[in-house]
């Protein structure tokens, strides 16, 4: 039996039923902003493709972080602008680095907010690659050793928790052994395990001064047809120890993130990247779009998909419009 019976559109007539029903809510808590961390002090340099979002030096980040704190939003992953890059990455495991810095900058002035950092070596290495390069390939294992020592200089910093995003196999394993030798096994990895070679990532590599110099990064990051493969991904990860896992982008692979909410049983994370927020924003600018109601719907639907928390340069705006 249906029509005229059944009237879905009941349910619907006001903003009181309409709540009442609601499948999907969103809260500050729910959001994790990402911030780029530069020497220097005073800094706060905005980033053209990125409007509202800045490299800011640790005296800069420390009040930011202190708005985040202060709006509900769960916490920040830093992204590292270092002095100098190197054929070694040097400037991502070194006690003195930038993101190790901005980390205990943090931590000593705003305790309860959860510092992530981003394992990676492309925003150290002067050819822009996330890893070792041999004879112009990236090669996989001599790159773990690199990640294991970024991810215990992130641990002895005060990171929270530490999220490797490079995709080279075997990272999540390692990072974990060099973590548990050091002390630190405590300390969570939230895995960038299903991460693709998106053109997304456009606007962050600005943000990051981090595109490769040659070639791409299709050799590690995921081919965006493959689903199956993303599954694999993330138990493989999950088996190595990842504690929690990460889909990236979002709105491109919401099937991915409801693929992994039915069959896994840790948190899973959402990056809603640059190129996702930076096409929001310059729709916006043109007046073609509504700039808080694209921002809202979009995220509520990677929390529909399953995301648990979403990694989300809206993390602000979104958590004062939900205040
Ligand atoms: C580092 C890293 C990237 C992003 C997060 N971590 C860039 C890349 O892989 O090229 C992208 C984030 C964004 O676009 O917002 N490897």
């Amino acid at each position: 039996m249906a029509f005229p019976v059944h009237r879905p559109r009941r349910l619907r007539a006001t903003e009181s039923i309409r709540a009442l029903v609601r499948e999907t809510a969103l809260a500050p808590d729910d959001f994790i902003l990402p911030l780029f961390v530069c020497p220097g002090e005073g800094v706060k340099r905005e980033i053209g493709s990125m409007p509202g979002n800045y490299q800011m030096s640790t005296d800069e980040i420390v009040k930011e972080c202190a708005e985040v704190a202060s709006l509900g939003v769960s916490g920040v992953i830093l992204f590292g602008i270092p002095e100098t890059k190197d054929e070694t990455a040097s400037g991502g495991y070194d006690d003195q680095g930038i993101v190790q810095r901005g980390v205990r900058a943090i931590k000593r002035e705003v305790p309860k907010l959860i510092v992530m950092t981003d394992v990676c070596n492309c925003e150290y290495t002067s050819h822009g690659h996330c890893g070792k390069v041999v004879a112009g390939e990236v090669d996989n294992d001599a790159t773990l050793e690199w990640l294991a020592w970024s991810a215990v200089s992130h641990a002895r910093a005060g990171a929270d928790i530490v999220a490797p995003s490079d995709m080279m196999d075997g990272r999540v394993g390692a990072i974990r052994k060099a973590l548990d030798a050091e002390g630190f096994a405590r300390v969570p990895i939230l895995s960038y395990a299903a991460k693709f070679a998106s053109c997304f990532y456009g606007p962050f590599r600005e943000a990051a001064e981090s595109a490769p110099q040659f070639g791409d990064r299709r050799g590690y990051q995921m081919d965006p047809a493959n689903g199956r493969e993303a599954m694999r991904e993330i138990a493989l990860d999950l088996e190595e120890g990842a504690d929690m896992i990460m889909i990236k982008p979002a709105l491109p692979y919401l099937d991915l993130i409801r693929q992994a909410r039915d069959r896994f049983e840790v948190p899973i994370a959402a990056y809603q990247v640059s190129g996702e927020f930076s096409m929001i924003m310059a729709a916006a600018r043109n007046g073609w779009i509504d700039r808080t109601r694209a921002m809202m719907e979009s995220l509520t639907s990677i929390r529909r998909a399953g995301a648990d928390f979403v990694l989300t340069y809206f993390a602000k705006d979104a958590a004062r419009l939900l205040a």
